[in-house]
């Protein structure tokens, strides 16, 4: 565990569900302190409480309401369905200032869900960044990560693209990827976000199309700098 894992803490929204419990649980195996946040803090101690059991008695992850998670924490990770994303941060925003949102949200809409159907702001996280306003840096990751992955011991093989408002709030979220297990690119402004979140379509139409589960991307021809 080192220095900067002891200062952050990180409240996942939805950390109930498939995707939101797979980070917080690679998090906080990497000795980050974790806040699971739910529409119901009920949900929130059980979820919490299944990945303390994997952890081996880890206690660095508790759970809560959504609102005490964002309180608390200095990152807040957005993993809820699109049709539940603008709620979820309309009842949060007040709270948010100052602090690092990091959206994880795909804008799938059902049935088509191997169609991309991006939103009028452009994606998801433009949405977010709209609806959180002023003071606060937006980071969009994760969205073609399978939650298939996250909950096992294994290495990764995919790539994480994180886009964001600033060069260093995408280094604020890349250090989160590597805690998780996986190899992160800075792929520039929040703008480019559109680009990742569609091609979670592209990747879910690929699981249908050739009856995998967690097909991923990877980035070749580019190192990383030492
Ligand atoms: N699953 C994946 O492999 C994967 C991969 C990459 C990206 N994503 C993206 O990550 C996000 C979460 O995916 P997921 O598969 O983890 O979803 P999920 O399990 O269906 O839902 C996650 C959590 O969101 C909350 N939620 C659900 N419906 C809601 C509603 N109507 N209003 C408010 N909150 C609601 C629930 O938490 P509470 O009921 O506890 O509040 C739920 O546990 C999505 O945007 C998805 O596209 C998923």
């Amino acid at each position: 565990m080192d220095k900067k894992s002891l200062m952050v803490t990180i409240a996942v929204l939805g950390g109930t569900g498939k995707e939101g419990k797979g980070l917080a649980y690679r998090w906080a195996r990497a000795g980050y302190r974790v806040l699971i946040g739910s529409r119901s803090s009920e949900r929130a101690v059980t979820a919490s409480s299944e990945i303390m059991e994997l952890l081996e008695g880890s206690t660095s992850i508790v759970g809560m309401s959504n609102r005490e998670a964002v309180e608390q924490a200095n990152i807040v990770v957005v993993t809820v369905p699109y049709s539940a994303h603008r709620e979820t941060l309309q009842n949060v925003k007040d709270v948010l200032k100052g602090k690092l949102l990091i959206d994880v949200t795909v804008p799938l809409v059902p049935p088509k869900v191997t169609k991309v159907q991006m939103p009028a702001a452009g994606s998801a996280a433009q949405e977010a960044r709209e609806i959180a306003g002023e003071g606060v840096e937006v980071v969009a990751a994760f969205q073609n990560i399978s939650h298939e992955h996250l909950l096992s011991e294994d290495d990764i093989d995919c790539d994480v693209l994180v886009t964001g408002t600033s060069k260093d709030a995408r280094a604020e979220a890349l250090t989160l990827v590597e805690a998780a297990g996986l190899t992160g690119w800075d792929a520039g402004p929040i703008e480019n976000s559109v680009v990742v979140e569609g091609l979670a379509s592209v990747l879910i139409h690929i699981n249908k199309q050739y009856g995998s589960t967690h097909a991923g991307i990877k980035i070749t021809g580019a190192h990383h700098k030492e």
